[in-house]
């Protein structure tokens, strides 16, 4: 039997790389499938519902059960319907993955409104929109006294936990969705839903376009084991949707074989005073901390990866 028999599960962008992966490692497990993905280009243009349908159309050749739904996630009225085509196809919804998303790379000094705003739309509202449907059904159903484990799992990124250059509009976003899985773990919690957040790198259409990492991670295509490969991600997003896992408010690191838990923003050194503090007196006081933050990642594809940018 798999870890995820009888379980609804939807999956946002589940039509190409880290949500078609998701998709069917759900589906092998047993999970019924809401297959959700817009369709359209890495930058968020057009849209297209053979994207879902085609994974849709693997995972039923496969003796799985699934179906297609094209709405965008930032659409409020589209996000319910995504919600609602679960409970309506298979009666229930125990699993919400939020990883439909796109790129608009620029640095902050040249990005434009646009850029800003439809990356915030798509990742950070687009997230909060689907979960907020979902957590109306959850509030309702454990209301009605039903009490089935719930999982919510969003998709932030080391871009908004250690701040991507060049990526202001989706590290922000991605910040932004690690404080809403946290913030969603405490007040879901009485509906009987774990929410956690992963933070993956793998090769996906998004980073192959990324200057420098999209040569390394087809270095390992045709090894024994594709390091780099997008369903190396899948098995942790399918633990933490298990009904048996216990993890709620976490943030997760995973790339090929590493999986790494984060502890989000903690104070590491502090000065105190009985007193307001003066500036001078404050200057003086904190100048044994370090002028520059800097953000730790370990791991041996973070470590290759910093040399890669001679770090
Ligand atoms: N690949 C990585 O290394 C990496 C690293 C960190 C975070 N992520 C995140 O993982 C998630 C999946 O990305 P991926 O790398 O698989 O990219 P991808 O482009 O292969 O897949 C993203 C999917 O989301 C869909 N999508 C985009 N906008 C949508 C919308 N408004 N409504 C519904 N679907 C929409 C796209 O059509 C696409 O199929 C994203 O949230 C991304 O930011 C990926």
């Amino acid at each position: 039997m798999g870890s995820l028999e009888g379980r609804v599960a939807v999956i946002t962008g589940g039509g190409r790389g880290l949500g078609r992966e998701h998709a069917l490692l759900f589906a092998a497990e047993g999970a019924k499938v809401v297959v959700n993905d817009l369709g359209g280009s890495a930058e968020g243009g057009g849209s297209d519902v053979s994207a879902a349908q085609s994974v849709v159309d693997e995972i039923t050749a496969l003796g799985g059960e699934a179906v297609a739904n094209g709405d965008s996630v930032t659409d409020w009225e589209g996000a319910r319907r995504l919600i609602a085509t679960a409970i309506d196809t298979f009666g229930d919804l125990h699993i919400l993955v939020n990883n439909a998303g796109i790129l608009r790379d620029r640095l902050l000094v040249n990005m434009s409104e646009d850029e800003f705003d439809s990356v915030i739309n798509v990742h950070l509202k687009g997230t909060f929109a689907v979960t907020r449907h979902a957590a109306e059904y959850w509030r309702a159903e454990a209301k009605k006294g039903v009490e089935i484990d719930r999982s919510l799992i969003n998709t932030s990124s080391g871009s908004g936990l250690h701040g991507n250059p060049g990526q202001t509009n989706y590290g922000a976003a991605k910040a932004g969705i690690a404080a809403m899985t946290q913030i969603a773990s405490k007040e879901l919690e009485r509906y009987h839903v774990r929410a956690n957040c992963i933070a993956p790198v793998a090769r996906t259409r998004l980073t192959e376009a990324t200057p420098g990492l999209g040569q390394v991670m087809t270095e390992t295509i045709g090894s024994d084991f594709d390091s780099w490969h997008p369903a190396n991600i899948s098995p942790l997003v399918a633990l933490l949707a298990s009904e048996k896992c216990e993890f709620t408010g976490h943030a997760f690191r995973v790339m090929g074989g590493e999986v790494g838990l984060y502890q989000g923003w903690t104070v590491v050194d502090q000065v105190e005073s009985d007193s307001r503090w003066t500036v001078e007196g404050l200057a003086a006081a904190t100048k044994h901390m370090p002028a520059k933050a800097e953000s730790k990642v370990s791991g041996k594809h973070a470590e290759k990866a910093k040399a890669n940018r001679g770090e």
